[in-house]
């Protein structure tokens, strides 16, 4: 794996070749990082992964500062998944000059959910995601499940600039006990971690209920914030969406269910699609 620090590096790397497929990550990466990696050396001749901790992405409160940075580990890990190519910039090579353009998404989609409770996090990522495709060119850019909402921003964005990619969507590994991996549950305390599965089957709990039938999804996601709160988690939102655009959903959409809630001081996210309503 080539490991380059700037873009004429990158651009190096990927000179020759018609397909690069890409993951751009945060790192601290997990076997969730690893398979998208695995589906980018699928679909295209090269594949490409980033690491960057991106600023712009982060309210004041949250966790940018102490966000693990862990490259030596992480670059042994993409090398083992097979990754060709990595772009590991500092900040002064992707922001050399405050980055005061910026990708504005569609607030219908932006605004509400991850939106509602991180503002303006839609926009810092759009912005890193546009400004990695610029410096990666990749034909594929690989994005996962678990974030859904990200992934339909990002679509979109692909979609409504006629960005020269194809968004693909990753699927979320989880846990044994169904968990989704992500970075941050390496906050959790081993009590923590043991609750944390609380999260998908909530989720689980929503979707067998849409199942079978019940129709108010408003008493669906109350329960469902209730019984969180009443273990001790912080839920901000338990939702029953429309799955192609997070709007509320009409009698035959196919649905996703999507939660966030604080477990002690790490906040987890999850989602579940729903193929069809009853
Ligand atoms: O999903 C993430 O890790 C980040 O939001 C991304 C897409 C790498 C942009 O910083």
């Amino acid at each position: 794996m080539q490991i380059t620090r700037t873009i004429p590096e990158l651009r190096a790397a990927l000179a020759g070749y018609l397909r690069p497929a890409f993951v751009a990550t945060m790192g601290n990466l997990h076997d969730g990082h690893l398979a998208l990696v695995r589906q980018a050396r699928a679909l295209g001749d090269v594949s490409v992964a980033s690491i960057f901790v991106n600023r712009l992405q982060f309210l004041p409160h949250e966790d940018f500062a102490t966000y693990p940075r862990t490259l030596e580990a992480d670059c042994a890990r993409l090398q083992a998944a097979g990754c060709n190519v990595l772009f590991a910039p500092a900040e002064e090579v992707l922001y050399p000059e405050p980055q005061t353009f910026k990708v504005l998404p569609d607030p219908a989609l932006a605004d509400i959910l991850e939106g509602q409770f991180r503002p303006g996090f839609f926009t810092g990522v759009c912005t890193v995601v546009m400004k990695m495709l610029s410096c990666v060119q990749p034909r594929v850019a690989i994005f996962g499940r678990k974030d859904y909402q990200q992934l339909l921003v990002l679509r979109q964005m692909a979609r409504q600039f006629a960005l020269p990619v194809e968004v693909v969507a990753g699927e979320t590994q989880r846990a044994g006990d169904g968990l989704a991996l992500s970075s941050r549950n390496g906050y959790l305390s081993t009590e923590e971690r043991a609750e944390a599965v609380q999260l998908s089957q909530t989720l689980q709990a929503m979707a067998a209920a849409v199942r079978s039938g019940e129709r108010n999804l408003a008493a669906i996601e109350t329960r469902a914030m209730e019984a969180l709160t009443a273990r001790g988690w912080k839920p901000d939102y338990m939702a029953l969406r429309r799955a192609a655009d997070l709007q509320p959903p009409k009698p035959g959409d196919a649905l996703v269910v999507l939660g966030a809630a604080r477990l002690g001081n790490t906040r987890l996210i999850d989602n579940l699609e729903i193929p069809t309503t009853p």
